[in-house]
């Protein structure tokens, strides 16, 4: 099978890396792929928003599965061309990529999907949004109702921050934005592959979203991420698939959208019960990162029975009994205004010790070697027999890579490994 992946953050070399371990596929294709992919992959030089022109390559080079990584490809409808090209394709259309691409909408289905979430008000001006703080009160959760790489949501206990990001947001033209409750309790990311009718859920995993150790600072992307999650209830999977993605996925279904690719669950486990903080349309990043690893099950062939509609024939996934943690190494200042351009060394001696892997997020290669280019910059892997091991690991890998400035939390994984 030859494989052309749309992507190029660490998420997409996770993938990438998952993929060629699957022995169907014979040949993969990134675009426009980081010099991390392209030490296993080829790399090619296609603007993945631009779906008429990779709908063109594919047909050329004779692309058996297509698999679309990023939210914006996607909300801009790449999969729609793709596929109306004859080209199987893991990524949902941009109507059913709307379920990340505005929050009123995830809302909109979850309403009508009868779908624990928090309660919420949908404001176009400020005075709405004072009425709905108000009414929620303290803390204050305001999102923007679109895309926002993993900041568009601000969680804060002081008022004037609150309403700041409201004006900000609101300033916009043709803004709207998402005033909720604020649901207390662990976070969890749960992958659910759909082909727009069976569900097959991924094992769960915890996003660390804050910049700083302990949870402080503001929310970023992801700076670290652990799987399994030992603490996590028995049940939560199958309580998860049966009461919010099968329900979406009908409900998508039910009104013609379809949803094919990666439904993920954000949740919250509040003492009232498991809510949906967000839903993405794609596999998250670093999420991914400490998932896949652990998958036994070969990645191509599972994604490509979900773009071939062929979910229900595929069988239970098989999993590695092993646990993974990944560490976020990312650029002095983000999730703010990012310094860039540092050399990014280490990365070798990393990888030489036991269980570690180092995933590219944000570098490039130059003629001076490989430099910082993104906020998140790498994404150090670590995995072990447990988490303790994992963790032992990942951070012998962190401690010797070098990018002045950088910075990356202590703690992922680290209540989990000591058992609370
Ligand atoms: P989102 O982009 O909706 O996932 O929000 C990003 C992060 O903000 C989440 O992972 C949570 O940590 C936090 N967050 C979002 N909504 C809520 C909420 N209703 N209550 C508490 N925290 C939230
Ligand atoms: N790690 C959170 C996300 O991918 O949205």
């Amino acid at each position: 099978m030859k494989v052309l992946l749309l992507g190029s953050g660490g998420r997409e070399h996770a993938i990438a890396r998952a993929l060629l371990a699957d022995p169907q596929v014979s040949e993969l294709f990134v675009a426009p792929g980081n010099p991390g992919t392209a030490a296993i992959a080829t790399n090619v030089s296609l603007d993945p928003l631009d779906g008429s022109a990779v709908a063109e390559w594919a047909l050329a080079h004779g692309i058996d599965l297509a698999v679309i990584g990023p939210e914006t490809p996607l909300v801009v409808g790449v999969a729609d061309v793709l596929v109306a090209a004859g080209i199987p394709t893991f990524g949902p259309s941009a109507a059913a990529a709307h379920l990340e691409g505005s929050k009123a909408f995830a809302k909109e289905i979850m309403a009508a999907a009868g779908i624990p979430t928090a309660a919420a008000h949908v404001c176009r001006d400020l005075a709405s949004v004072r009425a709905a703080m108000t009414e929620f009160g303290s803390p204050y959760v305001i999102k923007y109702d679109g895309l926002a790489a993993g900041k568009g949501v601000v969680v804060t206990a002081d008022p004037e921050a609150a309403l700041a990001h409201a004006e900000s947001c609101l300033s916009l033209p043709g803004s709207q934005i998402v005033v909720e409750d604020y649901l207390d309790g662990p976070e969890v990311s749960l992958f659910c592959i759909s082909d727009g009718e069976t569900v097959v859920p991924l094992q769960p995993a915890q996003d660390f979203k804050r910049a700083l150790d302990g949870d402080a600072g503001p929310n970023t992307g992801g700076m670290g991420a652990y799987s399994p999650l030992p603490w996590a209830p028995a049940g939560l999977v199958d309580e998860v698939v049966l009461q919010v993605a099968i329900p979406v996925i009908r409900e998508m279904e039910r009104r013609g959208i379809p949803f094919v690719g990666v439904l993920y669950c954000g949740l919250a486990l509040t003492s009232r019960g498991t809510r949906v903080i967000e839903f993405n349309a794609r596999f998250g990043d670093p999420e991914t990162q400490v998932v896949l690893p652990r998958l036994a099950t070969p990645l191509g062939s599972l994604l490509l029975a979900a773009a071939e509609g062929r979910l229900a024939e595929f069988g239970e996934l098989e999993w590695r009994d092993r646990a993974a943690v990944t560490v976020v190494v990312a650029a002095e200042g983000y999730p703010g205004v990012s310094t860039l351009g540092g050399p990014v060394e280490g990365i070798e001696e990393a990888e030489a010790r036991e269980g570690v892997h180092v995933i590219h997020a944000g570098t490039q290669m130059t003629p001076q070697g490989l430099v910082a280019s993104g906020g998140r910059v790498l994404s150090v892997v670590g995995e072990g027999a447990d988490l303790e091991s994992a963790r032992m690991r990942v951070y012998s890998g962190v401690d010797l890579i070098s990018l002045h400035g950088s910075h990356h939390r202590r703690d992922i994984a680290q209540r989990a490994a000591e058992g609370h």
